[in-house]
C-alpha cells in the first residue's frame, strides 16, 4: 500500500494507475477506523477500484465546543487496517496543505442543511461540504463511497457533486453495527461503560418505531412516545424525526421513501443514527 500526504503525490499515482486503465475508489474519512470504514474500502475494492482511502481530522467541520482536539489521531493502527484490508493508498494530508492561508472558499448546500443536524451544529456541513469538494477535486475518483450512518452527509455530498459538475459518482453503502444494534462511530470509544450498554436503545428505538408507523400507528404520537422513553433512559434527544429521505423535510405519511433520523447524547458523546420505515 502506498503512504502520501502531499496532494501532488497522490495526484501522480492517480495518473499513473490511469495510464495503466485502472479505475480510481475514493473513501474519505477522519480516521479511528472501525468495520464501519472497512466496509466502504471493501465495496470499493470489490468493484474493481484502485482504492484511495484518505484520513484528515477536518478542522471546519467541528464546532467550537465539539471535539476537534480529543478527536482520535491513530493513523499507524489505521494504516494497518488499510493494508490488511487490501487498500492501494492511504492519503493523509496536511492542515497546511488543505488550508493554506488566506484560505478564503467555503462550500454551501442550503435546504438539505437546515433539518435534522443542520441547525444543532451550525457551519458543520459547511465545513463538510468544503473538505470533501477539495478531496473529490484532489483525487478525480470515478467513485466515491460513504456510509448512510451519516444519511443527511450523504445527500448534502450527492447534491454537491450534482451542482457543481464533479464527475464522482456518489454511492452510499449500508450502515455496519455492533451485535446489539449500536451502529459503529469512531466516536463510541467515548462513552462510559454503562452508558455502552444503554447506547443500542437508539437502534431498538428506530427499529420498533418503523415497525408501529408501518403497521399504521399514529406517527406524532408514536415519535412523542419514543422520544420521552429515549429521555427516560438517560438520553439527551437532539431530535427523533421521521423525514423524506431525499429531501430530509419531516414527513407524516408514507407517500414517498421516508425514514427516521435520531441524534441524542450520552454523557458527553453525541451519537446519530437512522432506519428506512418503507
Ligand atoms: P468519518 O466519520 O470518519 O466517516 C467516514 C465515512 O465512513 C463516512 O462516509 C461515514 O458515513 C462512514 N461510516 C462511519 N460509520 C459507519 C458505519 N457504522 N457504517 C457504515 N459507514 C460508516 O464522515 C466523515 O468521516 C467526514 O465527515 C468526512 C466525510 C470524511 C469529511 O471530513
Amino acid at each position: 500500500m502506498r503512504s502520501v500526504e502531499q496532494i501532488k503525490q497522490c495526484r501522480e499515482i492517480v495518473a499513473q494507475w490511469r495510464s495503466e486503465r485502472a479505475t480510481i475508489g475514493f473513501v474519505p474519512t477522519m480516521g479511528a477506523l472501525h468495520q464501519g470504514h472497512l466496509s466502504l474500502v471493501k465495496k470499493s475494492l470489490q468493484a474493481g477500484h484502485k482504492t484511495i482511502v484518505s484520513v484528515f481530522v477536518n478542522p471546519k467541520q467541528f464546532g467550537p465546543n465539539e471535539d476537534f482536539a480529543k478527536y482520535p489521531r491513530v493513523l499507524d493502527m489505521d494504516a494497518q487496517l488499510l493494508k490488511d484490508a487490501g487498500a492501494d493508498m492511504l492519503f493523509a494530508p496536511m492542515a497546511t496543505e488543505m488550508y493554506p492561508d488566506g484560505f478564503a472558499t467555503k462550500v454551501s448546500v442550503n435546504g438539505l442543511t437546515e433539518y435534522l443536524c443542520g441547525p444543532f451544529r451550525p457551519g458543520h456541513f459547511e465545513g463538510v461540504a468544503t473538505v470533501v469538494t477539495k478531496l473529490l477535486n484532489q483525487v478525480q475518483a470515478n467513485e466515491a463511497f460513504f456510509g448512510d450512518k451519516d444519511w443527511q452527509q450523504l445527500q448534502v455530498i450527492k447534491r454537491l457533486a450534482r451542482d457543481l459538475d464533479i464527475p464522482t459518482r456518489i454511492t452510499g453503502v449500508p450502515i455496519v453495527r455492533e451485535e446489539d444494534g449500536l451502529a459503529l462511530s469512531s466516536r463510541n470509544r467515548y462513552l462510559e461503560p454503562g452508558d455502552r450498554a444503554k447506547a443500542s436503545l437508539l437502534y431498538i428505538t428506530l427499529r420498533s418505531l418503523a415497525d408501529e408507523i408501518m403497521a399504521g400507528d399514529n406517527i406524532d404520537d408514536a415519535l412523542k412516545a419514543a422520544r420521552i422513553g429515549l429521555f427516560e433512559n438517560g438520553f439527551n434527544v437532539d431530535y427523533l424525526e421521521l423525514a423524506d429521505a431525499n429531501t430530509l423535510v419531516p414527513a407524516r405519511n408514507l407517500d414517498k421513501p421516508v425514514r427516521l433520523f435520531v441524534a441524542a447524547k450520552l454523557g458527553a458523546t453525541r451519537l446519530i443514527d437512522n432506519m428506512a420505515v418503507n
